[in-house]
C-alpha cells in the first residue's frame, strides 16, 4: 500500500545517482515551448521559449506576475492542452494527454459533483484499483488531514469554497502519484488551514519522494516548500530567474532563512535586471 511505505529520500538519490553521470534522473523535460492563442478578439503569446528539466523526486515552484502564463504551462505539463511549438517529455516519452501519473490540483476545486466528500476523495485510489480495505484509513486520514471528517456525506454544492478546495486537495494527495501539479492549491484557504497544508505536504513530499511542479504568488511559500524556484517574466511568459533553495528540512516559515529567501524571491520577481548575488549556501535550521 502506498501510503505505509517509507521513502528514504536520500537513499533513492544515491542509488539513481549511480545509475548515469548525470546524476538523478529526469522526470521532465521542456525544450523551447511556446504557446499561443487566437481568438476572434485577440491573440496572445502566453509562452515564450521556455526550457527547463525537472528531476525524479524534485520540488518546483513557480512564481510570476498574474496573467505571465504559470496556469498555460501547468496545463501543458498536464497534457490538457498542447505547446505551439517546442516539446515536452515525460519519462522520455513525448505528452500526448493527461495521465494517471501526473495528477492536477486546479486554482478552482474542480469536484465531482454528483459525489459525497468522501466519495471523491475515494475517487483516484478507486481508479487506481485500491482495495475497499485498504482505501478505508487512506480516505479517513486524509479528511482529518483537511479537516473535513465531519462533512464526509455532504455533497459538493453544499460547501464553502474553502472547504471544496480542501476536498481536492485530499483527493490529490490521497494516490500520492509520480507528480502533482498543483495550480495555486492553497490561495483560497484561510491562514490557519494554509499553513497546516503547506507543512503537511512537506512532510508528504519527503516521505513519498512524489515530483511536486507547484505554483503559488506568496513568496514564503516558495521559499518554505522549493528545491528550486522559478520566477517568470510578465506576459509573455518566460524563465527569468532559477533560485535553488538550499535549505534542509523540515523547514519552518518563521526562521531567518525562509524569510531571507522569500526576499530574494521577491526581488527576483520584481527587478527586470535580476541576478542572484550568492553561492549556494545550506543554512542549517
Ligand atoms: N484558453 C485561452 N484562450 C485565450 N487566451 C488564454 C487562454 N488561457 C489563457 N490565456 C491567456 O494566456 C495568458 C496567460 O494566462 P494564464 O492563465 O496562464 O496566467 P497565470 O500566470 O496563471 O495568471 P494568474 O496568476 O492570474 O492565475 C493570459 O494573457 C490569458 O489571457
Ligand atoms: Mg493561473
Amino acid at each position: 500500500m502506498v501510503l505505509s511505505a517509507t521513502f528514504d529520500r536520500e537513499l533513492v538519490e544515491t542509488s539513481i545517482a549511480t545509475v548515469g553521470n548525470t546524476g538523478i534522473e529526469t522526470l521532465l523535460t521542456l525544450s523551447n515551448v511556446s504557446k499561443h492563442f487566437s481568438t476572434s478578439r485577440h491573440d496572445t503569446t502566453a509562452l515564450n521559449d521556455i526550457s527547463f528539466d525537472i528531476k525524479k523526486g524534485e520540488f518546483i515552484v513557480v512564481v510570476g506576475p498574474s496573467g505571465c502564463g504559470k496556469s498555460t504551462l501547468l496545463n501543458l505539463i498536464a497534457g490538457l492542452d498542447k505547446a505551439t511549438s517546442g516539446t515536452l517529455t515525460f519519462e522520455g516519452k513525448p505528452i500526448r494527454g493527461p495521465g494517471a501519473d501526473r495528477v492536477v490540483v486546479f486554482q478552482e476545486a474542480a469536484l465531482y459533483p454528483w459525489l459525497n466528500v468522501r466519495s471523491n476523495v475515494e475517487f483516484g485510489l478507486k481508479m487506481k484499483g485500491v482495495p475497499a480495505k485498504e482505501r478505508k484509513p487512506i480516505v479517513d486520514r486524509y479528511l482529518e488531514l483537511v479537516n473535513l471528517q465531519n462533512f464526509q456525506k455532504a455533497l459538493v454544492h453544499e460547501l464553502s469554497g474553502g472547504m471544496k478546495q480542501r476536498v481536492q486537495i485530499a483527493r490529490a494527495l490521497a494516490v500520492e502519484p509520480d507528480m502533482l501539479l498543483m495550480d495555486e492549491p492553497f490561495a483560497a484557504l484561510d491562514a490557519q488551514t494554509r499553513d497546516a497544508l503547506q507543512l503537511e505536504l512537506q512532510d508528504i513530499w519527503t516521505r513519498t519522494g512524489s515530483t511536486i511542479f507547484f505554483i503559488t504568488h506568496n513568496v514564503r511559500e516558495a521559499a518554505l516548500l522549493a528545491d528550486r524556484v522559478l520566477v517568470m517574466t510578465p506576459s509573455p511568459g518566460a524563465i527569468k530567474a532559477e533560485i535553488p533553495v538550499a535549505l534542509q528540512r523540515p523547514r519552518n516559515p518563521d526562521t531567518h532563512a525562509v524569510v531571507d529567501y522569500a526576499a530574494e524571491i521577491r526581488s527576483a520577481l520584481q527587478h527586470s535586471d535580476y541576478h542572484r548575488a550568492t553561492a549556494d549556501t545550506v543554512y542549517a535550521i
